[in-house]
Formats: C-alpha cells, structure tokens, sequence
C-alpha cells in the first residue's frame, strides 16, 4: 500500500509514531487496478480508459460489465455468449428461493440482499473454487442475479404477483418490469440503462475496498461481495441516494433555501453532496440532472427536480460542495417509479458488475491487505489482579 501521507512502518515495541496516518485512508493509493480511474481535479471518470461520456447512452450496461468483468468491450458474439450467461444466472437457487419470504418479512432491503448474497454462495456451482474461470462465472451469476433478488424480495413483502424475467429483455427493462409490473417504455429502459452504466465501477471506494480486503484473504467471491453490500448500505456511500429522496419529501417546496441553509448552519450534513475524490463536478451528476430534468417534465409534475435544483444552488454557495452520484439519481429513481427504500439496493445492482470484477482482479493478483495503525491508548498500564481493581 503506497502511503502519501505518511510512512509505513511496525508499530509495535510501545515507541510513538511521529507521523500521521491520512484519517479515512484520504489521499492512500491502497491498490493497483486497470478498471477505473478517475481525475478529480477535471472531473472525469474513466472504465479501463473509455471516456464515462462517451460509454453513457452509447453502450449498455451489460455491454460495460463485460468490460469490466472481461477485460473488453465485446463483439456481437461475445454479448450474446455473455447475454445467455447472465439469462441462465438469473434462476434463483433453491436455498434462495426456500428463505427469501423470511428474510422479506424480517430485514430491511439491504440488510436481506446481504443475507441473500450469501445464500446464493451456497447455492453457486462454483463456491469451491477462486480459479479465474470460476469467479468469470460466479461475476456472471452475481451480475445476472442482483435484480432479481430485488425485485422477488419487493414482491415478497407486498404479496405481489411478477413476471418472470424476459430472456429477450435487458437487465434494465427486466428489473424495470418486475418492479413496476408493467413493460417499461423505451425511453424510461434507456434512461434506468444508462443509470447502471454510471454506477458499474469507481475506483477505491468504500464498498469495492471492502471487497478487495476480503478477496485478498483469499477468502471466496461472495464473501467479498457480503462485505461490499454490507458497506454500500451506509449512509455516507450507497445508502446517501435513499436519503437525498427522504430529504426532498420532507421539505417544503415553497422554504427549500431557508432549510437547506438552517441545516448548513446547524453543522449537517445534505445528503448527495461532496466527495472525497472530486473537486469539481461529479460527471456522473451531470448525466443524472439530465435524465432527472427529462423525467421530471415527462411527468407532468417537476416539483422534486425543481427543489433539488435549489438545492444545489444553496449548498453550492454556502458551501461550494457539489452534487455527487447519488443526488441526481434519487430523483431519476423516483419518476421511474422505484420504491425509496430500493434505491440503494439498485446501486447495488449495477456495482455488482465492479466489484466482481475487482475481486477477479484481486485473486489474480494478490497480496494480503494489512494496513498499518496508530496507536493512540495508553502505554506502560500495569496490571492488578481483579479484586484490586
Ligand atoms: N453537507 C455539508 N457539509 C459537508 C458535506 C455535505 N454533504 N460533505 C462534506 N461537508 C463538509 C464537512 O462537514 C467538512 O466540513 P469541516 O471541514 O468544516 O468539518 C468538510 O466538508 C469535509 O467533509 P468530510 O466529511 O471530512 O469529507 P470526506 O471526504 O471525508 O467525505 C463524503 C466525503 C462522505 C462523501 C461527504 O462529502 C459526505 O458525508 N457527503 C454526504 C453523504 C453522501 O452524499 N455520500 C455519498 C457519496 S458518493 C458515494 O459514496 C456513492
């Protein structure tokens, strides 16, 4: 792990460290990687070095998870072996399918896709094995799988009755039919597409480093990507995109400003602001607005997409911190028609394709992950026995 901010080094033998580690691991180059890159600074974003404003609305997302799964973008033949992979992946196993009303009934949407990915381990054909043609195929299966396990966990705990996933249907148009239960149009397809696009990969963030820690224990596939769930659902990452809808439905349209700058003062934070990485905007943000602002007035009714624009505006001046990934896309989530509380989970859906491929990319490649740490406690305690205490 390159350190920029401070040396490595053995801690122990009780003698303080004069440096100082970046809090949060900021600025840490903690692996290598040929999957993605960003450059904060210019605000641009990079899949193995294709452009994300030339991939958005230009390939879709099984296009990009091959890519980052496979190492290319693929030919006609190679999407349609990858197409037959991911159709066949989207049959649930049996441990799945026997527990997945239990757990709907039980846990929150991304507390049970964290149970449901690591039951889905046990029902993997290939959960012995971490060859790199076992985890292509397991990436495959997690990718195909993600949606479905989204979907069947809503339909569980509504008691709704829904389609069946169309082998002729993409990921998007799937996922889009078995949540709203009605074909989705071309459009809304083309939009929630290109939202998966946007999300597949982004370099070391929290939930793809989880993955990678765990990988690099050479630990399996799906624990990795326990781990990553796990992370994602956080508030300050994946779980920001729930709450920046929340945030919206609890305002006031008409004191959007006022109560967004009362918050400011109050020390919170707005969800769907800042990244650790950009220092401009989010090129991801500006695709979201886009697609927010098309939906918003297709709808009939801009109301969110109008106060979210103030938003922007007021966190931008009193704290020049612009929208990131996860602002833009609640709204977008919203007009589709996707349930709050799922707006995570479908982050997780599309990052499913990055992070499987980051633990190809850590197994095929590996060295334990063990940081270092500061010792902040105290030092040279004596012990007495318990009675003494
Ligand atoms: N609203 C208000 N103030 C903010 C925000 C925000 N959204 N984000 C950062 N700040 C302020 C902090 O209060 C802090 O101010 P201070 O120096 O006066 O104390 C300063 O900016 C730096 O903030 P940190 O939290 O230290 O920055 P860090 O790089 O650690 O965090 C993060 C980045 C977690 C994204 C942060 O901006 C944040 O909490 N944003 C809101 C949550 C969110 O939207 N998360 C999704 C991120 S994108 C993703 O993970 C997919």
């Amino acid at each position: 792990m390159k350190q920029t901010s401070s040396s490595a080094g053995d801690s122990g033998g009780g003698t303080p460290r004069e440096d100082k580690p970046a809090k949060g691991l900021a600025d840490v180059v903690a692996a290598s990687t040929a999957l993605s890159d960003i450059d904060g600074r210019a605000g641009r974003l990079f899949y193995r070095g294709y452009d994300i404003h030339d991939l958005a609305g230009h390939v879709t997302f099984e296009e990009v998870a091959h890519l980052l799964q496979r190492g290319a973008l693929p030919t006609r033949e190679q999407l349609a072996d990858y197409g037959a992979e991911l159709t066949e992946g989207r049959t649930l196993g049996a441990l799945v399918e026997s527990h997945i009303s239990e757990i709907a009934a039980k846990q929150a949407p991304m507390e049970a896709l964290r149970t449901l990915v690591s039951l889905a381990g046990a029902d993997d054909p290939d959960k012995e094995s971490n060859a790199a043609d076992a985890n292509r195929r397991k990436a495959a299966r997690l990718t195909a799988q993600q949606p479905v396990l989204v979907a069947r966990y809503h339909a569980a705990r509504t008691g709704a009755d829904i389609p069946e996933p169309d082998p002729e249907l993409s990921t998007a148009a799937n996922f889009l039919l078995q949540i709203t239960g009605r074909r989705p149009e071309r459009r809304e397809v083309e939009i929630f597409d290109t939202c998966l696009v946007l999300h597949a990969d982004h370099t070391m963030n929290a939930s793809t480093f989880a993955a990678r820690v765990c990988a690099a224990t050479l630990s399996d596939m799906h624990s990795a990507i326990v781990a990553a769930v796990g992370t994602l659902k956080g508030p300050l990452h994946g779980g920001a995109n729930e709450q920046v809808m929340r945030t919206l439905e609890a305002l006031d349209p008409r004191g959007v400003a006022q109560a967004v700058r009362e918050k400011l003062a109050a020390g919170e934070k707005i969800m769907g602001f800042g990244h650790r990485v950009y220092k401009t905007e989010d090129p991801r943000a500006t695709h979201l607005r886009r697609m927010s602002q098309e939906l918003a007035e297709a709808s009939g009714d801009d109301t969110y997409f109008r106060m979210s624009r103030e938003m922007e505006e007021v966190v931008f001046a009193d704290k020049h911190l612009y929208p990131n990934v996860d602002f833009y896309a609640a709204t977008v989530y919203h007009y589709l028609g996707i349930p709050t509380d799922l707006f995570t989970p479908v982050f997780s859906v599309s990052r499913m394709s990055g992070w499987t491929a980051h633990v190809i990319e850590q197994h095929a490649d590996n060295r334990l992950i063990r940081p270092d740490s500061e010792y902040i406690g105290e030092r040279d305690q004596k012990w007495v026995p318990i009675d003494e205490r």
